[in-house]
């Protein structure tokens, strides 16, 4: 009766590392906002994940009240869903650290974000950048998410989330519900690609091949003149061989809504000389009152941090109910 009643609870996260980029927000926030009013909601500022490569104090401090003004802009509601800083929870640091027992170095030595990250940073792998999944695995179970709304990039992280729970259920008998990736389309944003080089995702770490959120629309603009495409001219969908266009035409799509056939159709016998600043026009009508409402928020520091405070403790005594839970299955005397 209790499940029937139950609505099914949605758990995600954004790192502070950067500022908050079109691939985040094609690929999880727009469906964070879409799924507030079904399910229960939970979204998380990932600081803790931050840290596992060197970050500035100040920056750090800044980007995370800035990520926060910015999940509110892009239409997050803190009465339907829980917003909260993740090293506000200590449950989070808590259960990772007992997770961290129930997975393998070599599930770990697989992750590809992991390789990925320690070749970038090879003067810097710490056991945070190589335990990260595990802490993100109990940012997902201490709510008993059913889903996680994530991009294309991080489903093995979710499966491995997955391969954890099941293990720990099947140690101690059913303690966790298993999570599910909740991905979008490919044509809706599932892996935005960089705009300089379009066989790379769009990542905070390459400034030009990347939309920021806040871009002002002449940077925005300027970004997607200088989009890598091809030597043809024809407006068309064709991942191998024209993954530039293909990515525009992605990004389009996303942006306004239309299907691929009706992005196509829409250029069809237009050139790149067209395409290229109307997908530019298109995410900046996209993001305009993003940008505008979040600058507004900035400037209201007292809400902001009654969002989080309130989130945190919110956030805070339904981690805890799952902690205590953990804590009698692997045998700890209760407090
Ligand atoms: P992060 O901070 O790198 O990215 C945030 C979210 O944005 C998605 N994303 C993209 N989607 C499509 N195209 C892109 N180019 C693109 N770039 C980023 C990511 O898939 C992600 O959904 N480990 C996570 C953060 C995290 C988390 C969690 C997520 C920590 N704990 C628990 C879900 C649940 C990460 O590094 O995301």
């Amino acid at each position: 009766m209790e499940n029937q009643e139950r609505k099914k609870r949605v758990f995600s996260g954004i790192q502070p590392s950067g500022d908050l980029t079109l691939g985040s927000y094609m690929g999880a926030i727009k469906n964070w906002v879409a799924m507030q009013d079904e399910y229960d909601c939970v979204y998380c500022i990932v600081d803790m994940h931050a840290i596992t490569v060197r970050q500035n104090p100040a920056d750090l401090r800044r980007r995370a009240l800035e990520q926060l003004a910015q999940y509110l802009a892009c239409g997050l509601d803190p009465e339907k869903s829980i917003l909260f800083v993740q090293s506000h929870v200590p449950q989070h640091a808590e259960l990772g650290w007992i997770l961290g027992c129930y997975t393998q170095f070599g599930e770990l030595s697989r992750m590809t974000q992991f390789k990925q990250k320690s070749q970038q940073h090879a003067d810097n792998i710490t056991a945070g950048l190589f335990t990260y999944p595990v802490l993100m695995a109990a940012d997902i179970l201490l709510y008993q998410a059913d889903f996680v709304p994530v991009g294309e990039d991080q489903r093995q992280h979710v499966e491995l989330c997955r391969d954890i729970a099941q293990r720990f259920n099947g140690v101690y008998s059913d303690t966790f519900v298993l999570p599910e990736a909740f991905i979008p389309r490919v044509d809706q944003g599932a892996r935005v690609m960089s705009l300089g080089n379009p066989l790379n995702k769009m990542s905070k770490s390459d400034p030009e091949g990347c939309v920021n959120l806040m871009d002002p629309p002449e940077v925005i603009q300027r970004k997607f003149k200088r989009a890598v495409t091809d030597s043809e001219t024809s407006v068309r969908y064709d991942k191998e061989n024209k993954p530039g266009v293909s990515n525009l035409l992605t990004i389009y799509c996303a942006a306004t809504g239309k299907s691929l056939e009706e992005a196509e159709a829409a250029f069809a016998g237009q050139g790149y000389g067209v395409f290229k600043p109307a997908v530019g026009d298109a995410v900046i009508e996209l993001l305009r009152p993003i940008r505008e409402e979040a600058a507004r928020l900035m400037k209201d520091k007292a809400h902001l941090e009654s969002v989080y405070r309130e989130g945190a403790q919110r956030a805070g005594r339904v981690a805890q109910r799952t902690l205590d839970k953990v804590h009698r299955k692997v045998g700890f005397i209760a407090r």
